[in-house]
């Protein structure tokens, strides 16, 4: 038993921000930044929260798949940055779509979120106890940026990605790795809130995001295509057998670096970071999302999917469209 994508959809905020913009705000170009990442704009959000874009590309997701809402067992939904601890997103999105035969609850492992959720969406399935699952990642990362930090906040993005997943006994998800390193937590990180009570008073915390970009960057060149062949490898298949390569949209020079070494065409690894920047756990599903709307999918087709993100976290799958 596996599990098969029959729908996908996106959420994204109407307000675009374009690197000119970012100019005016921090020590920085738009030369500088295309060229050290490829993005050159981002949308960010001026009220949608997590849950209303994680709703609204839940919405289209199964609208694409022809379910209603009622159908749904289950809601999975990847975060790092909801506005409340409670109630979660996922919780969030039931009420919004009207799906209130489905569990629900949130998964967090920062930009590999999407990809960890997909697995044990796989995990529920496989084991007979969900039919079915919703799938999201969905951020608002806006709120925890410094926009005064002129190397963080030229990367992220606001909005979110969906897909409808579906038990198959054929093709479907066929392999799929994941790790994480805790040691490395001091890389990436952030989003505090403040701890202050009677006994506490109020103490330090850190509510923005902060990072060691150089770190990441060798992180990621080394560690995901290491994860792609020990995926393609439990799945019994080869660089060649791959049609298309969906990672995580974090920066150009770092696909650029994983297609090199895996030997791969970089025609085969599709981008949309250049318009939406670096959205974290709902980078891979929005792209899945912009090329099955595009018509590039075709049922038959071999992906591989593979983020990584603060933790340090790490993975990838293998699946047949
Ligand atoms: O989902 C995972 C999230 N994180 C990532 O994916 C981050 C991965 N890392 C990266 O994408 C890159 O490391 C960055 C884009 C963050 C930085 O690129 P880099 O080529 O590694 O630059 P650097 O940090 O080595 O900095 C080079 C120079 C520095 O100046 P000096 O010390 O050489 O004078 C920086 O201060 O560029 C400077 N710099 C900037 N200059 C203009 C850093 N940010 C900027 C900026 N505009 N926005």
């Amino acid at each position: 038993m596996s599990i098969h994508i029959m729908g996908t959809g996106s959420a994204l905020p109407g307000r675009v921000v374009e690197n000119r913009e970012l100019e005016g705000m921090v020590d920085t170009s738009d030369e500088w930044i295309r060229e050290r990442t490829g993005i050159g704009s981002r949308h960010v959000s001026t009220g949608q929260t997590v849950a209303e874009l994680a709703a609204d590309a839940c919405q289209r997701a199964l609208e694409d798949a022809g379910k209603q809402a009622e159908e749904v067992e289950l809601i999975l939904a990847a975060t790092c940055s909801p506005e409340e601890a409670a109630p979660c997103v996922a919780c969030q999105v039931q009420s919004r779509i009207g799906a209130g035969n489905a569990v629900a609850f949130d998964l967090n492992a920062a930009c590999a979120g999407f990809l960890f959720a997909l697995h044990t969406a796989w995990a529920y399935v496989e084991a007979g106890i969900y039919r079915n699952a919703l799938v999201v990642g969905s951020e608002v990362l806006s709120k925890l940026v410094d926009w005064e930090d002129r190397s963080t906040c030229i990367l992220f993005g606001d909005g979110a990605g969906a897909v409808y997943v579906e038990n198959c006994q054929e093709g479907g998800l066929l392999s799929f790795v994941q790790h994480a390193d805790g040691k490395k937590g001091g890389v990436l990180g952030g989003g505090a809130r403040l701890l202050s009570n009677p006994w506490a008073g109020q103490q330090e915390c850190q509510p923005f995001f902060r990072m060691d970009g150089r770190e990441v960057f060798s992180f990621a060149v080394r560690q995901v295509p290491l994860n792609v062949e020990e995926a393609l490898g439990k799945a019994g298949l080869g660089i060649p057998d791959v049609d298309l390569f969906v990672l995580h949209q974090a920066n150009r020079r770092i696909i650029e670096g994983i297609a090199k070494r895996l030997g791969a065409d970089l025609s085969r690894f599709p981008m949309n970071l250049e318009r939406v920047g670096n959205t974290s756990s709902a980078a891979i599903p929005l792209l899945l999302d912009e090329l099955n709307r595009q018509g590039r999918l075709k049922r038959g087709m071999r992906l591989v999917l593979s983020g990584f993100g603060a933790g340090l976290t790490c993975g990838a799958c293998v699946m047949e469209w």
